[in-house]
């Protein structure tokens, strides 16, 4: 395959020459995020071999070869150009996920956050990960399931919090497979411990980051809670709005397919809660049953010097058994739908808005929404057949916990280079205050409830980089940035 070692090797140099480099005041050399500048290193140094050998479709990995080729136009912002989701959809592929099959991608994902990323690919498929990512449990740390009193007031609710890690995850002194620095990339978690052995209704969820000890964990100190993705599969689950693909990358990504397994919950950094009763529905919820497996996508981010451990926390709100009538099914809406979530900000245009269009294919009761942007965001919109029906509202530094005092001071890389390293472009006010809550969407605040097949639904993420300041990599380009709606609808139950 002389062609295709020459594409690579070309990709290489090429990737070598423009990725944009910084320097901190560390004097660590920065590169840009995402310049895949690894993935063709990868590549020669596995040997064609030994590619063969890990994939077994080896015509969609030429396929995916080609794919790159075309779609890596930007070098620093690869996950946020529009290929990018075809770039992955491919190397799924090639990696054997077919629509009933989820292939090696979850195990690839490791492999990324592998501590000695080349030798990683390998040992990932034939040991687990290594390094960086989930680790052994810390002597003395905080009980892996503290005892909670109930958030709820539903009848024989129970709020159960759970732990998950702990992940060690990289300091700003290393370099992932992705080229990003300080980050643990989209790392699969395949097998959640649930909140109940048995069947029992989920009627709340939320998301937090902390320490061994308990203590909170967040931006302030340079940690971040980037993304969580919930998965439930099992008999029956279908992911509504990803249904229709193929591959869908986070499926793949977490060793699962849209026929098995359903998205049910999203956070970010802003944590926002999704508790039913919150959002006057305490007489439906999500029916977990004993056969159903949970899973996780879970990004975090380090703008330390040091490498750090933290646990990832979800809180749920159960009653035991199926005890209503009504049924909550969660619908995923997001502006890169079943890819990388995230979109490259236009250039030059502060303003904008992202658009994702889904056709209702069932009949249901809109009760709640949970929006998901990126600093910059202003607030996210879902519409019926054109007429606005949720708002969920961004704030931005409502709590200490969201202000970095420092941001491009001694101690603390800026956070607007956050997963390229200490950034020029804000440093000079040395403070950014970030997205620290989105308004739920429920209630009173619905316009239009009705869900009827064949509608058009409508999810826009409005940003304003005038208003809230954004994210920016480490040669002032703009982050990639997201727009997703977690929608909660009530299906009645049959008589
Ligand atoms: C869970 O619910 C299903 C369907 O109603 C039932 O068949 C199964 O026995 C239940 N499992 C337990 C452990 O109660």
């Amino acid at each position: 395959m002389p062609t295709l070692r020459s594409l690579f090797l070309a990709l290489a140099v090429s990737q070598t020459f423009a990725a944009p480099t910084a320097q901190n005041t560390y004097n660590v050399h920065l590169e840009k995020r995402q310049s895949l500048s690894d993935w063709p290193a990868l590549a020669n140094s596995v040997g064609w071999d030994g590619w063969k050998a890990i994939f077994p479709d080896w015509q969609s990995f030429t396929t995916w070869v080609q794919t790159v080729g075309k779609a890596v136009t930007t070098p620093g912002n690869f996950l946020g150009e529009p290929g990018a989701t075809d770039v992955l959809v491919a190397w799924a592929r090639m990696m054997g996920a077919t629509k009933s099959t989820p292939g090696l991608m979850s195990a690839a994902l490791d492999a990324v956050n592998c501590e000695i990323a080349a030798h990683c690919l390998i040992e990932s498929v034939l040991t687990g990960p290594d390094g960086y990512g989930s680790i052994p449990d810390i002597p003395n740390a905080a009980p892996r399931k503290p005892a909670m009193k109930s958030r709820t007031a539903v009848p024989n609710s129970e709020t159960i919090k759970i732990r998950y890690g702990p992940y060690k995850v990289p300091s700003m002194k290393t370099k992932n497979l992705m080229g990003q620095y300080g980050m643990l990339f989209n790392l699969p978690n395949k097998n959640l411990e649930k909140p109940c052995e048995g069947n029992c209704t989920l009627i709340g969820m939320s998301s937090g980051l902390e320490y061994a000890d308990g203590k909170t964990a967040n931006v302030n100190e340079g940690l971040w809670l980037h993304h969580l993705i919930l998965f439930n599969g099992g008999p029956g689950r279908v992911d509504t709005t990803c249904k229709s693909r193929d591959v869908s990358v986070p499926h793949a990504s977490v060793g699962a397919v849209t026929s098995n397994t359903e998205r049910i919950f999203a956070a970010g950094n802003e944590r926002v809660e999704g508790i039913l009763p919150n959002m006057g529905v305490t007489d439906a919820g999500y029916k977990l049953y004993d056969t159903d497996r949970l899973s996780a996508l879970i990004e975090l981010m380090n703008e330390n010097m040091e490498d750090k451990i933290v646990y990832l926390t979800m809180t749920y709100d159960i009653v035991r058994g199926h005890p209503f009538k009504d049924e909550i099914k969660i619908i995923w809406m997001d502006v890169r739908q079943c890819g990388t979530s995230e979109v490259n900000p236009p250039k030059d245009k502060p303003q904008f808005t992202l658009e994702y269009k889904w056709t209702s294919d069932l009949d249901a009761e809109l009760v709640g929404t949970i929006g998901h942007v990126h600093d910059g965001g202003t607030h996210t919109t879902l519409s019926v057949n054109g007429e606005e029906t949720c708002r969920n509202n961004g704030a931005y530094g409502g709590s200490p916990e969201y202000i970095q005092e420092n941001g491009g001071g001694h101690t603390q890389p800026a956070a607007d280079g956050a997963h390229a390293g200490p950034a020029t472009a804000h440093a000079e006010t040395g403070r950014m205050v970030h997205l620290s809550d989105m308004h739920v969407c429920s209630g009173k605040d619905i316009e239009i409830r009705e869900m009827r097949k064949g509608q058009e639904w409508t999810l826009r993420a409005h940003y304003d980089f005038e208003k809230n300041k954004g994210m920016k990599a480490a040669d002032g380009e703009w982050d990639g940035v997201m727009g997703i709606s977690v929608v909660f609808v009530r299906v009645k139950g049959k008589d």
